[in-house]
């Protein structure tokens, strides 16, 4: 559903994303884990179209993004790390503009749109501007737009950030309700919790090459971490556990 090769891009003398090789298989949830700056959010903008590969290519849903850009981005949802929604429409008129935009059938928008603000518990906010929604609810609605259009692909970067217990386990619910009905899912995230108990793989990153990929068990043996969580393997492979010398100088 999701197939990167060779990819590489680079922002000047920087290498972003170096040589990148990834297939992601219809219903699976991919959680992409990695240090600050590892490449991860240029990978998404990547995949969705919003930046040019320097090398290599990829494809979504069968539709490479370079050459058939408009179907690849027909069949995927992105929920981007800074939720982005136009301030002076109200929370069901930017649910009816993505419905439109991806041509929802109207009876389907009329019926879906107070489900799904009903279901973030957004119901008595949606005629409100979202200029006056908080990060999280604003959060919400951007999950809400993608799951209206129901696409085959989900790109979602960090996307429990400012959700709260109630909401990041009603948004964890529906991810694995949609990877069992065939939607793939592509999720950055450094909450290790949610990778651990949601992707059924994951894969690191670290100064854009994948330095890992496989099931917990796989990369816990890559590791040499037999029976530890991930927090141990994540930072045993991305050498995080010399803080202590820095702590010194608090
Ligand atoms: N538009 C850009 N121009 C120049 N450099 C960029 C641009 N976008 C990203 N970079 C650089 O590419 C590298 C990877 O950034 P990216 O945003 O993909 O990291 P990330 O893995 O998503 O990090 P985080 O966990 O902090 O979200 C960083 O060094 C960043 O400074
Ligand atoms: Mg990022």
């Amino acid at each position: 559903m999701i197939r990167i090769s060779g990819l590489v891009k680079r922002f000047g003398g920087l290498e972003a994303v170096k040589k990148l090789d990834l297939h992601v298989p219809a219903g699976e949830i991919f959680g992409f884990l990695g240090p600050n700056g590892a490449g991860k959010t240029t990978t998404v903008k990547l995949l969705c179209g919003l930046l040019k590969p320097t090398e290599g290519s990829l494809s979504v849903a069968g539709f490479d993004v370079g050459s058939r850009t408009l179907e690849a981005k027909r069949s995927l949802g992105l929920v981007p790390d800074e939720p982005f929604v136009y301030p002076k429409l109200s929370g069901a008129e930017y649910l009816r503009f993505i419905g439109e935009l991806y041509g929802v059938p109207l009876p389907e928008q009329r019926r879906r749109i107070p489900e799904l603000l009903e279901m973030f518990e957004l119901g008595r906010w949606g005629g409100e501007l979202v200029e006056s929604y908080s990060h999280g609810m604003r959060q919400k609605l951007v999950i809400a737009g993608v799951l209206l259009h129901q696409p085959k692909v989900l790109l979602l970067d960090e996307p429990m950030v400012g959700l709260d217990p109630k909401s990041a386990r009603m948004a964890k619910e529906i991810l694995l309700t949609l990877s069992k009905r065939g939607t793939t899912i592509f999720m950055c995230t450094h909450i290790l919790e949610i990778a651990e108990k949601l992707c059924h793989r994951i894969g690191i990153m670290i100064a854009g090459s994948l330095v890992a990929l496989g099931t917990l068990p796989e990369l816990r043996a890559q590791a040499s971490r037999e029976g530890s969580d991930l927090e141990d393997v994540f930072l045993s492979l991305t050498g995080g556990t010399e803080y202590a010398a820095l702590l010194k100088n608090l």
